[in-house]
């Protein structure tokens, strides 16, 4: 069944992927009209989609998906047909320091969501949507040699994270299954590109590497990861929302397995090149540091089924889209700093509650 997606909630869309996928989408046609929930926590940027804050078919929200008052309210204001979550906690060594917060946002505030789409929905499920965008770690670990992640792969998540992850995904398909809500779930590997928190390996060592302090990497580096580039993410949730089958789940890889040492060396390669440093001067930067715990092994996925349903391939090489990422960080350094100094966080104050004080423009609730 094709999807219209003509009115949209979108949560999550001041973070890095969500930035992406809600420009991707506001200049599709025809337009949807979008609001973006986000609750601006530590990773939420709001200069993320500063170039799409004034069109007409944008609307942020400051708020949290697992309110259900404003859920209820926003629901009933905007009519959505479709709702697209990748409103998450998503840093898995956030998660073993403070799981609780994972199982807030990440289960209890999917929980929250699918029942607001149900409450408003029950009436006509025709044309609606409920796309959650999920993760490959909820499958575990693989050890080399192992078969890719399949669809079908049962799910053995190991971090905090993974099981929040995982637990969301459950509850997804349980709304499926027993209310018969029309859902669609994605599980994409590693992503990467512009507008990534600093904190994430690749926008982490890229600054490192600018600024010559060392670059941790855990254990002896050996640890496997698919990559993404993340315009490929977007277009491939773009297609499985139109064209995906409605109760499905996609697997979305990059099918580019990299050891993190191997990614490090050719991210200090890029670096050194656009700095115009000697060869291998970065390198030295490299330093090996006690292992996370839990530390999953590998991740591969066999994304086949969404590349042979929906004609969906990855159009961005690993040498192209780290270039591409080691660019636009050289070209933002202000954004990161705004990150460092803690700046980025009065933005929605500066932007939004002094600029669009009128009737209509803004919405949210107290937090
Ligand atoms: N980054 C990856 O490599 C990757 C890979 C596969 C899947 N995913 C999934 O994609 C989604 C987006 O990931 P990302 O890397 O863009 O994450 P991110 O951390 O950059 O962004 C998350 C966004 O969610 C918002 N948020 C957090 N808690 C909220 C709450 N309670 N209410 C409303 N908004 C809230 C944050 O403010 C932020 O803008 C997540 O669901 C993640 O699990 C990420």
């Amino acid at each position: 069944m094709q999807t219209a997606a003509s009115r949209i909630l979108l949560t999550g869309g001041s973070g890095f992927i969500g930035s992406h996928l809600t420009r991707h989408l506001l200049a599709s046609r025809p337009q949807p009209q979008i609001v973006n929930l986000d609750l601006l926590t530590y990773c939420g940027n709001l200069s993320n989609l500063e170039d799409c804050s004034w069109q007409p078919n944008y609307r942020f929200v400051k708020g949290d998906i697992c309110d259900e008052a404003l859920l209820d309210q926003l629901f009933l204001d905007h009519e959505f047909d479709t709702v697209i979550h990748l409103a998450a906690e998503s840093h898995v060594d956030r998660s073993i320091v403070n799981p609780l917060e994972f199982v807030r946002t990440n289960v209890l505030g999917t929980a929250s969501l699918l029942q607001a789409a149900r409450n408003h929905w029950k009436s006509s499920y025709a044309g609606k949507c409920f796309y959650h965008v999920s993760t490959d770690e909820v499958f575990g670990t693989l050890s080399d040699g192992q078969e890719a992640f399949k669809e079908t792969t049962p799910y053995s998540p190991r971090s905090p994270y993974a099981a929040s992850k995982a637990a969301s995904d459950h509850l997804v398909r349980s709304f499926q299954e027993s209310f018969g809500l029309p859902t669609k779930v994605s599980n994409c590997s590693n992503n990467y590109g512009p507008n990534q928190f600093p904190e994430k390996l690749i926008p982490l060592c890229i600054n490192n590497i600018l600024t010559q302090k060392p670059i941790p990497v855990y254990g002896r580096g050996d640890n496997i990861r698919d990559w993404l580039y993340v315009d490929d993410h977007v277009t491939a949730i773009d297609l499985i929302l139109h064209r995906g089958r409605v109760g499905e789940t996609y697997n979305i890889g990059g099918k580019c397995e990299l050891r993190n040492i191997d990614l490090v060396r050719q991210l200090c390669q890029a670096m050194d090149q656009e700095l115009g440093r000697p060869p291998a001067f970065s390198e030295g930067l490299i330093r090996f540091v006690e292992d996370r715990q839990g530390h999953d092994y590998r991740y591969a996925v066999d994304c086949s089924k969404v590349c042979l349903e929906l004609q969906w391939q990855p159009s961005v090489s690993f040498a192209q889209g780290l270039r591409r990422t080691v660019q636009w960080y050289l070209e933002n350094r202000k954004w990161v700093e705004e990150i460092t100094s803690g700046a980025y966080q009065t933005y929605y104050e500066r932007q939004y509650s002094l600029k669009l004080a009128g009737p209509g423009q803004i919405k949210g609730s107290a937090s």
